[in-house]
């Protein structure tokens, strides 16, 4: 457990600087009452997105079926897009629970992201290709390799490999996408080219980090991303899924929640005017709410909005500006990990972000203290709320009360100091100590690769695709 937030370890410069800091701390503190109400209302929300389409969170039927036990083997290649980076994954399944993985980044541009849709599934078969040849991996005769695709964006599935784009997150806004199929996109760049891939599996990271996870952990129930966006999966009974009408040769099914988008409505999310002034300003206003607060795309972001608001009342660095942080996204989520753990008495971790990185030209240890805690309640605010969200499908499956694995992915997890401790506090504040010794939360590293491979396996077997 992480010590709580202590606003008397500044030593003010003034009343009004001391009474600004308090009023933050009330803005940004999830207090229980309010972390029961969130977990509440998000159990509701996912009632209402199992029961039909179209509902705030879309509660995705992934069409996965089955568990896996790590028997499995075969090559797959995986693509995964929806992050920062693009990766493509070869994949080898040796059994015994043993993955050999050889992988490649590729940054996406921001241009590609905002482009037209074929330039950037171009983009994406050209990666593919460079791998098959960096790697060497001849396909020989009219044969082709099988592809998971990882595409994590809020999408409609009506098969295994085949949906329809609901929306685009992160940043992402390539024209000409919305309604229409990831996959005949890629499938069609590839064909273009004369690829020999097939996509076999269109999968969201949560589902893939799911599958990933359970491979080596058979008591895995959740797949969780907290990244550059963030979002889970779970399994759900089919008799729970009301507006599922399909077949299925099981009574179990992954469900894509797309909880980012919870509280479209804003009824119950304390969003404060550093929110609002963050959401107006991205690629997507009025989306994807939940998300805005807790992911690494914008925890930065959030924190430079509140730094400027102090600046600008003369509360902080004298009211000095650096030009850099007049800047939308200067403020990196990065910058927040090294501040976080920055424990000693002069700040000096904090002092080189500030005065090397972002070049203001003086700070005083009244400054840096000031922004350790504004950091410290904008990364305890994203924790928490994570933690509400878990606790609340923790509620809903019962899963708390047996011993349950969740497998979490994304770089604010991997990097963001005390997360999980945070998570962890939560689900305990929600259930008691049981929640503790049953529920283990692990990091899922790359799991939205080898989950896709596991998928394109699965495809295989239940011939669903
Ligand atoms: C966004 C996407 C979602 C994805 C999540 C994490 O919320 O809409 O599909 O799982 O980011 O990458």
């Amino acid at each position: 457990t992480r010590a709580k937030i202590d606003p008397n370890v500044v030593q003010y410069t003034s009343e009004k600087q001391k009474l600004a800091l308090q009023a933050l701390i009330e803005e940004f503190t999830i207090t229980p009452e309010l972390f029961q109400a969130i977990k509440r209302n998000f159990m509701e929300g996912m009632l209402k997105g199992l029961k039909k389409d179209g509902e705030t969170m879309a509660m995705v039927t992934s069409y996965v079926i089955g568990r896996l036990d790590g028997s499995e083997t075969g090559s797959y290649l995986a693509l995964d897009v929806g992050g920062t980076n693009l990766r493509v994954v070869s994949v080898h399944l040796t059994g015994g629970g043993e993955i050999n993985t050889r992988q490649t980044k590729y940054r996406i541009d921001e241009h590609l992201k905002v482009g037209d849709a074929k330039s950037l599934f171009d983009f994406m078969a050209v990666c593919v290709d460079s791998f098959l040849d960096e790697h060497q991996i001849v396909v020989r005769g009219d044969s082709q390799i099988e592809l998971g695709f990882t595409f994590s964006f809020p999408v409609l599935q009506t098969a295994i490999n085949r949906g329809t784009l609901i929306s685009w997150t992160k940043g992402f806004n390539a024209a000409g996408m919305v309604g229409k199929d990831p996959v005949a996109f890629l499938q069609d760049a590839f064909n273009r080219r004369h690829i020999p891939v097939r996509v076999a599996a269109l999968v969201n990271d949560t589902v893939g980090t799911l599958l990933a996870h359970a491979y080596t952990h058979p008591n895995t129930i959740m797949g969780v991303i907290l990244g550059t966006g963030c979002n889970g999966a779970y399994i759900e009974k089919v008799s729970n899924i009301e507006k599922w009408k399909g077949k299925t040769p099981a009574d179990e099914m992954i469900i894509n929640m797309e909880f980012g988008a919870f509280d479209k409505e804003r009824q119950i999310l304390p969003l404060t005017m550093f929110d609002n002034k963050l959401d107006r300003k991205s690629v997507n206003p009025n989306k994807q709410i939940l998300e805005k607060m807790i992911a690494g795309m914008y925890l930065g972001e959030i924190t430079r909005n509140v730094l400027l608001n102090l600046i600008d009342r003369r509360l902080l660095f004298e009211g000095h500006i650096s030009p850099d942080l007049n800047h939308m996204w200067t403020f990196e989520t990065a910058y927040m990990s090294t501040i976080e753990a920055d424990n000693t008495p002069t700040l000096h971790a904090t002092r080189k972000i500030l005065e090397s990185t972002l070049s203001f030209p003086q700070t005083t240890l009244n400054d840096r203290q000031i922004v350790k805690i504004v950091v410290e309640l904008v990364g305890m605010r994203a924790a928490r709320l994570s933690a509400a969200a878990i606790a609340a499908i923790l509620d809903h499956t019962g899963a708390w009360k047996v011993k349950s694995d969740i497998g979490i992915d994304g770089s604010l997890f991997e990097y963001y100091p005390s997360f999980d401790t945070d998570i962890m506090d939560g689900l305990e504040e929600a259930f008691g100590p049981e929640a503790r010794k049953n529920v283990s939360i692990g990091l899922a590293q790359d799991g939205s690769g080898v989950g896709a491979a596991l998928c394109a396996l699965l495809a295989a077997k239940h011939g669903t695709a």
